[in-house]
């Protein structure tokens, strides 16, 4: 499903975001991604979704050679992967059932299909009653849970989220983590960057830790435990 061959990314700086990684991830795995902060967990997300390029090495994703696809044939892995980010970005002059349709929209999605499936990946995630709805009328657990809908409206093989309960409280956050739960048990592929030591506990999913770029701890069922280096 997702594969790192030694993949190595140098910024524009000479500074190294991931060295020599390798790691596959399977259908239907849950996976988190922890390390400290600049240890390239988000340089391994943008590898995903093709928004950076490694300087050695192969990123293969639900089939697709990442590193050598054209930029004409980004639609295809945008169908392929689901972005969760942080600070939501919705689009603050669309509405909830609109932000979501664009999506669809922008891989050009039949209309047809559009105005099916927005209003069934709504009641997925809780938020039928909020369609009509711009971001800035929502919380910040209902906008994340819009860019969860968001993500999932093109039926990804893969969801990808960089901390995506960052920005919430406590309790929202196990909201979100519940959902997430849900879509992988429905069988979504799930890579989950996080700093909460908590959900990881909690989760005991498997755990791939980074550290200066470099892999140094892989478990299946592992905790948040930074500190294996220290
Ligand atoms: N666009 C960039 N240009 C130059 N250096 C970068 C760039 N993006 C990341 N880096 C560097 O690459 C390294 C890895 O960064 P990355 O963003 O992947 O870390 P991270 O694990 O996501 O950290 P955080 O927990 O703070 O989000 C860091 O040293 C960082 O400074
Ligand atoms: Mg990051």
């Amino acid at each position: 499903m997702i594969e790192f061959r030694d993949v190595t990314v140098i910024y524009d700086n000479d500074i190294i975001g991931l060295e020599n990684v390798s790691f596959k991830i399977e259908k239907g795995e849950f996976v988190f991604l922890v390390g400290k902060t600049g240890a390239g967990k988000s340089s391994a997300i943008k590898l995903l979704t093709g928004e950076i390029k490694p300087y050695a090495g192969d990123v293969i994703v639900n089939g697709i050679t990442v590193n050598t696809l054209k930029n004409k044939k980004l639609p295809y892995l945008r169908r392929s992967v689901g972005v969760v980010f942080q600070d939501f970005r919705l689009l603050p002059n669309k509405t909830v059932y609109e932000n979501v349709a664009f999506a669809m929209e922008v891989v050009r999605a039949r209309k047809k299909d559009i105005r099916r499936k927005v209003p069934t990946i709504l009641s997925l995630v809780g938020l039928s009653g909020r369609a009509k709805n711009y971001p800035n009328e929502l919380s910040g657990g209902e906008q994340q849970r819009v860019c969860i809908a968001r993500a999932l409206v093109n039926s990804p093989a893969i969801v990808i989220a960089d901390e995506p309960t960052g920005n919430l409280d406590a309790e929202t956050a196990d909201e979100i983590m519940k959902l997430l739960m849900e879509i992988n048990r429905m069988g979504t592929t799930i890579v989950m960057v996080t700093h909460s030591e908590k959900i990881v506990n909690d989760a005991r999913r498997r755990v791939i830790q980074l550290e200066s770029g470099v892999v140094v701890r892989d478990e299946m069922e592992g905790g948040y435990a930074l500190d294996v280096l220290a």
